[in-house]
């Protein structure tokens, strides 16, 4: 059978992604650092057919059609062209968390399609090619195929813009504490507002400067020095932001409950000493990342506020993998 199923973790990018510099190969103006969300994951099966027709395409149960249709089926393309394979895939993709979260769902379907629908096909891709592949359906997918704490690097070229491991889950005990505020779906998505990057005046800026902070947040991980970690972590946040505020148009993300919480984070480590900082993707929910110590007292103190609908917790995971069907 041509068959295979494959789980992928969504990440939280401690570094940002924003702004490409090739759209269309998703290269990206800056280099980025995350983690992926062990707790978190996208299942996705993958059959090629030979009486397909088209592509079939079912997500969390519901036949999937326009916009998302289109780009999961031109993934397929890239597929079907490094397999020089011309059928058509069942696909069928679940997620064990709600969309609308503040967690990008896109990072962990991708990579858990490039990887279905790759092995589906006994392509044995490495590591790094499967990395390149994500990254064609959505950047920050590049970064949910490798496990632990990732670096994904910009790259000249299509073949050297991918994400690879530089220390393992267990390096370091961090916990993301996903404060939810609101369950909208955001205004303008990813794809559209790297586009717009490139109109802000600071985005220059933001992408001259992108290496020096990788650099501190990669040494900040592998010192498990939280406090240098906090810092850089909520400069390279709020760089993106104003990026994202000074563009044509203005992305505005934020609710006045994520300055809510914000202040609330800021305090409890400045004026505590708790180990904790933020930082906010494409829309208005906040990632508190805290050491494993620190989260029982974080969650406790987000519990106060009357803006938070649900709290999500999850740890540093592993790569995609490939499970029974
Ligand atoms: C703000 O990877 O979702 O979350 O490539 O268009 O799918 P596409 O964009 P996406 O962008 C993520 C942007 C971000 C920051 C980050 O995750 O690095």
């Amino acid at each position: 059978m041509n068959t295979a199923t494959a789980l992928a973790s969504p990440n939280i990018a401690l570094i940002k992604y924003w702004g490409n510099t090739d759209n269309l190969l998703r290269l990206p103006a800056s280099p980025s650092i995350s983690f992926n969300l062990a707790e978190l994951h996208t299942r996705t099966t993958v059959t090629w057919e030979s009486d397909l027709a088209a592509d079939y395409i079912l997500i969390n149960g519901q036949e999937a059609t326009g916009d998302s249709r289109d780009r999961v089926a031109h993934h397929l393309d890239h597929v079907r062209k490094i397999a020089r394979h011309a059928g058509f895939a069942r696909v069928e993709s679940s997620n064990n968390f709600p969309a609308g979260t503040g967690i990008a769902s896109s990072a962990s379907a991708f990579a858990a399609l490039s990887l279905a629908a790759t092995a589906a096909l006994k392509l044995q891709l490495t590591e790094r090619e499967l990395s390149i592949l994500a990254r064609l359906g959505s950047g920050s997918a590049s970064r949910s195929i490798p496990g632990g704490f990732v670096a994904w690097y910009t790259g000249a070229h299509h073949q050297d813009s991918y994400a690879e491991t530089f220390a393992p889950p267990e390096h370091w005990a961090l916990v993301d504490l996903v404060a939810v505020v609101s369950r909208e779906h955001k205004k303008t998505g990813s794809t559209p507002g790297h586009a717009i990057a490139v109109t802000s005046p600071l985005q220059a800026a933001r992408v001259a400067t992108a290496q020096e902070r990788f650099d501190r947040c990669k040494q900040a991980i592998l010192n498990r020095d939280f406090r240098a970690l906090a810092s850089v972590v909520e400069q390279d946040n709020h760089v993106m932001h104003s990026v994202m505020m000074t563009g044509t148009p203005a992305l505005l993300y934020w609710e006045p409950e994520t300055l809510h919480i914000m202040s609330l984070i800021r305090e409890l480590r400045q004026d505590n000493g708790i180990d904790v900082c933020y930082t906010i993707d494409a829309g208005p929910n906040v990632h508190c990342i805290c050491t494993a110590e620190a989260a029982g007292t974080v969650e406790a103190a987000l519990d106060t506020l009357p803006g938070v609908l649900e709290i999500f917790r999850a740890t540093p995971g592993g790569p995609a993998q490939l499970v029974a069907s």
